[in-house]
């Protein structure tokens, strides 16, 4: 175990050194998190910088570069993030040369010594919070930043990425309306979000999508069929179906892609947008087209609400770390940046209740959720 201070920042060196790492899969405004972490360590604190290379990959690895002042300028519009990702590398189930899963986390504790770091920040979703959780229950000072275009962790109001991933959703759906109007067709657009249905939820919304089918409430296909063929009587010669990734019907199953078996979570859902699609034709006889807008919802420029976000939970958690406040998350609470315990943060994922206010109001404006 490493000793954990009680007076936060603690090394015998002049410097503190505070390690910043970003884990799980990429999203817009990592890279403003980073900045945001680095320039209150370096400005604030005068610590040293070091950024970890490739998630929890260079915690193991030991694959690591010195951050200035100069490294961290100039990122804040940048999408993804300059020190890489890895959403396979799990310490606790490291996946070594010959293919086998090892528990290397000592490993991992061993160089945060060797890089003589007295504080980590985590920026991750809910697989990679998990790990952190771990790691400092294993004696690392971790404080954590969430991030993920699901947006479901629990104990925050917002992660970094998702309104971005929202806007690229929405502008997705108005320019399919414009395609669909000229053609008289059902067009089906397929979002990412896991097993939860947020971003399809706030794009469906935002982009007034006719029918909005997320994980949280199965979809009876016959509704979505009665619900397309209605808006064809009344004139509406095209209609919007926007579903989210983890979509499954009444009493059946949602549609995994592949399985990633060295992945922490190895499940990659994709496919029910093609099956919806395929089942409206049949059943309507209206011609249907499929969008599955995958890993473009994860990439591009960060939104400002997420630069903000960024900047805002990323000088927060560094300011954590200075205290010596670890095994914390920085987390939207209202309009109010606060500390949340990471046990909390990473103890259930948070998902859209079918009575949410967004629901009844997409309802009030003929908006149907297919149940
Ligand atoms: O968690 C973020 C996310 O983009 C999910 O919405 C999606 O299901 C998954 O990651 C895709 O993972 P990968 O990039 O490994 O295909």
């Amino acid at each position: 175990m490493l000793k954990r201070s009680r007076s936060g920042i603690f090394s015998s060196r002049d410097k503190k050194r505070i390690g910043i790492l970003t884990a799980g899969g990429d999203c817009p405004g990592l890279n403003a998190a980073i900045r945001a972490v680095a320039k209150t360590a370096l400005l604030n604190h005068g610590m040293e910088v070091i950024g970890i290379k490739d998630g929890y990959e260079g915690l193991v690895e030991n694959k690591v570069v010195s951050l200035s002042y100069k490294d961290v300028s100039g990122i804040l519009t940048q999408g993804g993030t300059f020190l890489g990702a890895s959403n396979k590398a799990d310490p606790f189930r490291y996946v070594t040369a010959n293919g086998k899963r090892k528990d290397l986390s000592d490993v991992a504790l061993k160089n945060v010594k060797m890089m003589g770091l007295d504080a980590l920040v985590c920026i991750g979703g809910d697989g990679s919070l998990i790990v952190a959780y771990k790691l400092y229950k294993k004696g690392l000072n971790i404080v954590a930043i969430p991030k993920t275009i699901d947006n479901d962790l629990a104990a925050t109001d917002a992660t970094i990425g998702f309104d971005s991933a929202v806007i690229t959703a929405t502008e997705a759906i108005d320019k399919l309306h414009t395609t669909a109007q000229s053609h008289h067709r059902v067009m089906v657009i397929e979002l990412m979000g896991r097993y939860a249905g947020w971003l399809a939820l706030y794009a469906g919304v935002a982009g007034g999508g006719d029918i909005i089918i997320i994980p949280e409430i199965p979809y009876d296909i016959k509704k979505v069929c009665s619900q397309v063929l209605e808006r064809n009587k009344r004139g509406k010669r095209f209609s919007i179906v926007v579903v989210a990734e983890g979509a499954r019907p009444k009493g059946g199953k949602m549609v995994i892609n592949k399985i990633i078996k060295s992945s922490p979570e190895p499940v990659r859902l994709g496919g029910i947008g093609n099956k919806i699609a395929g089942d409206i034709e049949k059943n309507t006889g209206l011609e249907t087209r499929v969008t599955n807008l995958g890993h473009l919802q994860r990439g591009g420029t960060p939104s400002p609400f997420d630069r903000m976000l960024a900047t805002r939970l990323g000088t927060f958690a560094c300011d954590l770390a200075a205290k010596g406040d670890f095994g914390k998350m920085a987390a939207l609470k209202g309009t109010n940046i606060a500390a949340v315990s990471l046990k909390d943060a990473v103890k259930s994922t948070r998902r859209v209740s079918p009575n949410h206010s967004i629901i009844k109001s997409a309802k009030a404006v003929g908006t149907s959720f297919a149940a």
